[in-house]
């Protein structure tokens, strides 16, 4: 398995791996919005693909805020279904991670599972300072702080824009 950044031509594919880890639910919209919004990072739109070229799952971070500051909004990270459970997903992760460390972001947030994104240092974002869009997350908005965070970093997340159509 290869883990990559993600190329234009990928899209159709990677939209369907998301739409087949999501059913009938708004990921891939979201996902087709990030790509075409002005706060799509290409260095954090991340795909592992199989020897034989079969995208197998995929992952975005885009650009987000604390207040003013700078931060990334993970999501979605999707793996097709008849491959969840290898390890695809955590490879994924620590992609995002490593690379969001490269470019000296200070902090990834997310809304998702409390019994998966702990494994990656995913704590609930109020423990670090940051209050989530809607309180009624309440521990399923975490926050992941990178090498540069610092206690000077606290404050309401806002999302991409795209995530406002959710
Ligand atoms: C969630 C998802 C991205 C994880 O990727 P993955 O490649 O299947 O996961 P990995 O192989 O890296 O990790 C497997 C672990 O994740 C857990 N896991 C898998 N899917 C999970 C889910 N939806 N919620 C919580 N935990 C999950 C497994 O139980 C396993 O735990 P273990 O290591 O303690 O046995 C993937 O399963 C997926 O796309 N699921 C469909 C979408 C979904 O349900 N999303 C909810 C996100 S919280």
């Amino acid at each position: 398995m290869i883990i990559r950044r993600e190329r234009p031509p990928d899209r159709p594919e990677i939209l369907a791996v998301i739409e087949a880890a999501y059913p009938g639910a708004a990921e891939a919209r979201l996902l087709r919005e990030l790509f075409a919004s002005r706060e799509y990072l290409p260095e954090l739109s991340i795909l592992a693909e199989s020897a034989d070229g079969e995208i197998l799952g995929h992952v975005i971070s885009t650009r987000g805020w604390i207040d003013n500051v700078p931060a990334l909004g993970l999501g979605p990270l999707g793996v097709l279904p008849a491959r969840q459970n290898q390890g695809i997903g955590s490879a994924l992760m620590h992609a995002s991670i490593d690379a969001a460390n490269e470019l000296r972001e200070t902090v990834i947030v997310l809304l998702g599972g409390t019994d998966y994104y702990p494994r990656f240092g995913f704590v609930p974002a109020d423990s670090v300072g940051i209050a989530s869009p809607d309180p009624s997350w309440g521990s399923h908005f975490m926050a992941l702080p990178l090498t540069g965070f610092h206690a000077g970093i606290r404050g309401h997340f806002r999302y991409a824009e795209p995530f406002n159509g959710l």
